[in-house]
């Protein structure tokens, strides 16, 4: 099974993280899944998942969680792993306020690429650095609200238990509302369609 067919297997989620470089995506990857957090700075120069499995009413779901890379340079590199994304994550930095007025530009290339993606939510990272902060809690979470997504004021250095836990949440309601539609079972379902002889022409408009 290459990776493209792992990520697009049966019950397999994507999640992907976006936002500018340096908001702490690749942290908050690490420690939802484990990891411990990690005070050096490195540019993320490659896009790749890590996976954690959830159970949800006895079924396992399988949780692959992309980082991308945030610099402006990589940007049209990293826009190919937008592609399947079932839930986006637009990740800011509370202590740089340029990385919360850009969300606007991430969420217009999401948009472009991916359409309405079934379920979105905003990242506040690093609130254990309250004292430096430029984006206030509520600042972010009206912008949550504006543009439909869920909204969590976290730290990938304190915070990981809860940033797991609503990573889990989110999961469980994408799966409850919407099932899962790999584009591989899509595929799958229109040749069987295309097989029963139901060749009847859809007219336009
Ligand atoms: P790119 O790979 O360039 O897109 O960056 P990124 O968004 O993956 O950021 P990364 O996780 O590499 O974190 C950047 C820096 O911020 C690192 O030095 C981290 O240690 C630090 N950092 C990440 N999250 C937090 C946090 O919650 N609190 C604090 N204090 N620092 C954090």
């Amino acid at each position: 099974m290459d990776e493209d067919d792992e990520e697009q297997s049966q019950n397999s989620i994507k999640v992907i993280l976006v936002g500018d470089s340096g908001t702490g995506k690749t942290n908050l990857i690490g420690v939802a899944t484990g990891q411990p957090f990690n005070p050096e700075s490195f540019t993320t120069i490659n896009c790749s998942y890590i996976q954690f499995k959830i159970n949800i009413n006895e079924t396992e779901y399988k949780v692959n969680l992309w980082d991308t890379m945030g610099q402006e340079k990589y940007k049209s590199i990293t826009k190919i792993f937008f592609k399947n994304a079932k839930i986006v994550l637009f990740v800011y930095d509370v202590t740089q306020r340029e990385t919360f007025n850009s969300l606007t530009n991430w969420k217009k290339i999401i948009d472009d690429i991916l359409g309405n993606v079934h379920l979105i939510a905003v990242v506040a990272n690093k609130c254990d650095l309250y004292l430096k902060e430029q984006v206030k809690e509520e600042e972010g979470k009206k912008y949550a609200e504006e543009i439909g997504a869920k909204f969590i004021y976290t730290s990938a250095k304190n915070d990981a238990k809860n940033f797991r836990a609503f990573l889990e949440e989110i999961v469980k309601e994408y799966v409850i509302k919407y099932g899962i539609k790999n584009e591989k079972e899509i595929k799958i379902n229109k040749k069987k369609l295309n097989q029963s002889g139901n060749n009847q022409k859809r007219k336009c408009c």
